[in-house]
C-alpha cells in the first residue's frame, strides 16, 4: 500500500500543507503573509495569527488538490522547529489534533533537514535528479549559513557555519540600511542584475576552518554608506545598482571560498544548495560555474522550493516515517536548532 504523508510547515510566516504519495508530491499549498512587509520585518503574534486564520483552509486545500480523503493519509509531518515559537505552536497543535482524530502516526521534522532534503521531492513533470549521498548542501537562509555534509537522508554533518548573522540576515538589514524594503534578499537581487559588481569593495572575513561571519561586511556597508552619504546625499539613489551588485558580490563570494574548500577538504563532488538565500540569482549563476570548472554535479533547488513550504517537510517526514520514528502527543515545538 502507497504511504500518502500530510506535511505542514508554520515555522516563520509561511503557512503550508503538502501531500506526498510515496516521495512523489500530489500537492503543495502556501498561503504567505503580507501584513508584516509594512513593518519591515517578521511580527511574531501576527505571524502566528495568521497561521491560525490559514491553517485549517491551506490543509483542506492541499488535500482535495491532492485527490484524496482524509481517511487515506498514512502519517502526518509537521516542522517542530527551528522557528518562531508562536509559529510552530500553530502547526504543532493542528498536527497532533489532525492525527488524534485520524489515528495516524504523527512524525517531527527539523525544518533545516526540510531545506536539504527538498530537491528529494519526486514530481511528475520533471527530471527528478538527486545528488548522490555523501553530498555537501550549502544552507542558506534568514537564520542560517551552513555547510552541511549530507550522509544519508537521516545523517547530517554541519561543516561549518556562522559564527554571527546569517547571509540572509545580511542582506535584510543590508537592505533595511540602504531603505530597499523588506525582504532584503530578492530587492538586491533585483537591483544587483542592473549593477556594476566591481564598483565598490567590502571588508571580508577571515574565520578558520569552515564557519562564516556577516556582521563585519554588513557594518563595512554601513560606514561606507554614510561617509559616502556625508559628502554626497545623493550617493545611495544614484548608486543603488552598484552598491547592491558589489555587495551581493562580496556575500557570494565569502559563501563560496568556503563552500570551495569543503569540496577540496571532503573530495565531494556533488554539491547543493538549499533555504531561502539559495534562490538568488547571482548564487545560483556561480554555484554552476564553480562546479564547471571544478567538475562538480551541482544541484539548484527549484525557486518554488527554496522558500519554507511543506513539500520538503513531507519528504524530511517521510524518511522519518520509513525509518520507523515517531513522535509522541507530548511533542512540544523547539525555537532553536540546538534543542532538536
Ligand atoms: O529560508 P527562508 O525563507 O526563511 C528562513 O530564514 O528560514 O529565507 C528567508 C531569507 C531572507 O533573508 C530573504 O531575504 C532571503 O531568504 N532571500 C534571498 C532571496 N530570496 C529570499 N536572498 C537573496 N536573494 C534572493 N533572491
Amino acid at each position: 500500500m502507497a504511504d500518502i504523508i500530510l506535511g505542514i510547515e508554520s515555522s516563520c510566516d509561511d503557512t503550508s500543507a503538502a501531500v506526498l504519495r510515496d516521495g512523489w508530491l500530489l500537492s503543495n499549498v502556501l498561503a504567505s503573509q503580507e501584513v508584516h512587509k509594512a513593518y519591515g520585518g517578521v511580527i511574531p503574534e501576527l505571524a502566528s495569527r495568521a497561521h491560525q486564520l490559514n491553517i485549517v483552509p491551506v490543509v483542506s486545500e492541499a488535500v482535495s488538490r491532492a485527490g484524496i480523503a482524509l481517511s487515506d493519509i498514512t502519517a502526518i509531518a509537521f516542522t517542530r522547529g527551528p522557528g518562531l515559537l508562536g509559529s510552530l505552536l500553530v502547526g504543532t497543535s493542528f498536527a497532533k489534533a489532525l492525527s488524534l482524530s485520524l489515528g495516524c502516526p504523527l512524525v517531527e521534522v527539523n525544518h533545516l533537514q526540510g531545506h536539504i532534503l527538498a530537491g528529494f521531492v519526486k514530481q511528475y513533470d520533471k527530471p527528478n535528479e538527486v545528488p548522490s549521498f555523501p553530498y555537501l548542501c550549502l544552507l542558506v537562509s534568514g537564520g542560517n549559513s551552513q555547510i552541511v555534509k549530507v550522509n544519508s537522508p537521516l545523517e547530517f554533518e554541519i561543516l561549518g557555519q556562522t559564527i554571527d548573522d546569517a547571509v540572509g540576515e545580511a542582506f535584510d538589514k543590508c537592505s533595511k540600511l540602504m531603505g530597499l524594503g523588506y525582504p532584503g534578499g530578492p530587492v538586491i537581487d533585483r537591483l544587483a542584475r542592473q549593477g556594476d559588481a566591481s564598483r565598490f569593495s567590502f571588508a571580508k572575513p577571515h574565520v578558520p576552518g569552515l564557519d562564516y561571519s556577516f556582521s563585519g561586511v554588513k557594518t563595512s556597508l554601513l560606514y561606507f554608506v554614510r561617509d559616502e552619504m556625508a559628502k554626497d546625499p545623493s550617493f545611495l539613489e544614484n548608486n543603488k545598482e552598484d552598491l547592491c551588485a558589489s555587495f551581493q558580490k562580496t556575500l557570494i563570494d565569502i559563501l563560496m571560498d568556503k563552500l570551495i574548500k569543503a569540496a577540496k577538504q571532503t573530495g565531494i563532488r556533488d554539491i547543493a544548495i538549499g533555504g531561502g538565500v539559495s534562490a538568488n540569482s547571482g548564487l545560483r549563476e556561480r554555484v554552476v560555474r564553480e562546479g564547471e570548472k571544478r567538475g562538480w554535479r551541482t544541484f539548484l533547488p527549484e525557486l518554488k522550493f527554496t522558500t519554507d513550504n511543506a513539500a520538503m517537510i513531507a519528504i524530511a517526514g517521510y524518511y522519518h516515517y520509513l525509518n520507523g520514528e515517531r513522535s509522541g502527543l507530548d511533542v512540544a515545538p523547539v525555537s532553536r536548532a540546538a534543542e532538536l
